[in-house]
């Protein structure tokens, strides 16, 4: 919070309206313009984003929705909250993002959507996801939650689906406490977006004597919320660039380094990494040596199939198996400097005594 986030913050409460306002309209809007795409909501997460875009294609009881077994748990529980049920399938091992080959596998009679998750900011394939989704008759909602300001041969992640789905939790790029934006092209859904984030409302009232079309839910993004959102924006372009030189380092750093490879991103593509990930060897032994130097990491996530609500065995799962033992986050703070990078990169060496 080094910019000009509480005066904007102070500016909302001094207008006295802290709601879901004109601050909310001018932030998602900016999101949009941000992406190229045409309409953005503001909504309360990156969960309630994904929940809500399926929502509004109508899914529900009784439908089947494909998510990948390497994403945090908030893209499965998304969809079991509209009463459908997460298929989760594996993940490709270069690119730790849902495999196109398992997802045609698993694709039934029940199959209504696919929900494609662009993990550290890695673009997944929507080439072909959304090929067979076209052949399919599935909806795509695009999980970008850790992607924003990432492309895919030069166009924005998020705005290939049906809609796209943006988080500003406190680790993403731009953070506005929580919240999210639903980015999509398509006015018919943003039309149901905003009512669905609304109790229904297709025009906001006094809260009083309004109409209410459709059932519709409390998931409004407030101005107070928008107004950090707006400071965090001044700030994207160095953090995006800071990201961007962390990552070269490491790669330069650690390209000989023996039981590590820091995980390519195309950038010349257009993809931006949002985090540095890694396969290691010995991952838990590296981690905790990194800690005891000071150096903190992420280990990936559990896959999902080895979570209490989702628990299937290993058998159809050998990618994200592997992946949930071996890949980790490195630091990637904007606060480090290149100096720090390249400690961090020294002290991996060490570990494995190159
Ligand atoms: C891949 C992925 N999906 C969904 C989410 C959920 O976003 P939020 O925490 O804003 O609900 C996150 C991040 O938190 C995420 O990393």
């Amino acid at each position: 919070m080094t910019g000009s986030e509480l005066g904007l913050v102070k500016g909302v409460l001094d207008s006295n309206f802290l709601n879901d306002g004109d601050v909310t309209e001018k932030f998602t809007g900016k999101i949009a313009k941000l992406v190229d795409a045409k309409f953005g909501v503001g909504v309360t997460s990156g969960t309630s984003a994904i929940y809500l875009s399926l929502v509004a294609l109508g899914i529900g009881h009784g439908d089947e929705v494909i998510v990948p077994d390497i994403t945090f748990i908030a893209t499965a529980n998304a969809v079991s909250m509209t009463g459908a049920k997460p298929v989760l399938i594996d993940v490709d091992l270069s690119t730790l993002n849902l495999s196109v080959t398992s997802m045609e596998a698993a694709i039934t009679s029940k199959t209504k959507a696919v929900v494609p998750v662009h993990v550290s900011g890695r673009a997944a394939d929507m080439d072909n996801i959304l090929r067979v989704c076209r052949q399919r008759n599935l909806a795509v909602v695009e999980d970008a939650a850790e992607a924003f300001c990432s492309r895919h041969n030069g166009r924005h992640l998020g705005t290939f689906g049906q809609t796209g789905c943006f988080s500003f939790s406190p680790n993403k790029v731009i953070t506005t406490g929580q919240g999210g934006v639903i980015v999509t092209n398509d006015e018919v859904i943003f039309q149901r977006l905003r009512e669905l984030k609304d109790q229904g409302r297709p025009v906001r009232g006094t809260g009083g004597a309004d109409v209410h079309d459709r059932i519709g839910f409390n998931f409004k993004l407030t101005n107070l919320q928008a107004a950090v959102g707006l400071g965090q924006l001044e700030k994207l372009d160095t953090r995006l660039e800071r990201i961007r030189q962390t990552y070269q380092i490491y790669r330069d750093e650690l390209a000989e380094a023996k039981g590590i490879r820091v995980l390519p991103f195309k950038t010349d593509k257009g993809e931006q990494p949002q985090w540095i990930d890694a396969l290691a060897e010995r991952r838990d032994e590296l981690d905790s040596f990194l800690a005891e130097n000071g150096a903190g990491c992420r280990r990936f996530w559990f896959p999902l199939h080895t979570q209490k609500p989702y628990l299937q065995s290993d058998s159809a799962f050998p990618n994200s198996t592997r992946l949930g033992r071996q890949a980790i986050w490195l630091p990637s703070a904007f606060q480090m400097t290149d100096d720090d990078v390249r400690h961090v990169s020294r002290l991996i060496a060490k570990f494995y005594g190159t």
